[in-house]
């Protein structure tokens, strides 16, 4: 096609992934944050994936299936991330490959990043990308007022964007490699 798509097509369908399932969790508050930065940038249309509220695999695997990019909001429990994470990650298989991963985590000292960098191997034997930039809050519920704004928005607004251009970058390069060359055929 010469010159630009239209506009459809060049939104990035980006699926937001809950990682935890626990009672009176913080990450609504995390991840209704990232939610609203993701909808302010037009170049993305957000599914909500959350493991609590999921009905059976087929669903899941059509909401991983249609979409083209992930943010997983994950915290981190007893340095890993959490189980119901995990189970979300496996029910599903092809529908990750070739498609690029970005990390928000939270937690007390290390912000989460110890449970990220397990879930880089993970994605790598799915055959997805992960997103080197991250957004990562220590002390998260120190972060974060009784509204679910943030105290001192000014960074973790500057790291989201950078996070949120990288997979972008990745996803419209994927997507076009993928409708060129399936990738199933690549080996
Ligand atoms: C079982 C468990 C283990 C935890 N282990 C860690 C940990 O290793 N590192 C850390 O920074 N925070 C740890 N925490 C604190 C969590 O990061 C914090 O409770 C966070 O709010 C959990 O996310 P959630 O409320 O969305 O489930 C742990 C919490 C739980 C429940």
């Amino acid at each position: 096609m010469v010159g630009r798509e239209p506009q459809e097509e060049q939104t990035i369908r980006l699926g937001l992934i809950y990682g935890s399932t626990r009672e009176g969790r913080f990450c609504d508050t995390v991840a209704q944050w990232v939610t609203a930065q993701i909808v302010s940038d037009e170049r993305f249309s957000v599914e909500i994936v959350d493991p609590a509220r999921m009905h059976g695999e087929r669903p899941l695997k059509a909401q991983i299936g249609e979409a083209d990019a992930f943010v997983v909001v994950t915290p981190e429990y007893n340095h890993g991330y959490p189980a119901p994470l995990k189970a979300l990650i496996d029910s599903v298989g092809a529908e990750w490959h070739a498609k690029p991963v970005a990390f928000v985590s939270y937690g007390g000292i290390s912000g989460g990043l110890r449970a990220v960098e397990q879930l880089r191997q993970v994605f790598a034997e799915l055959h997805a990308v992960t997103v080197r930039d991250t957004v990562s809050f220590a002390s998260a519920w120190e972060q974060f007022d009784a509204t679910g704004g943030i105290v001192a928005p000014d960074r973790p607004r500057r790291s989201t964007a950078t996070m949120l251009g990288r997979l972008y970058w990745w996803a419209v390069a994927l997507r076009v490699a993928r409708r060129i060359s399936p990738y199933s055929q690549a080996a």
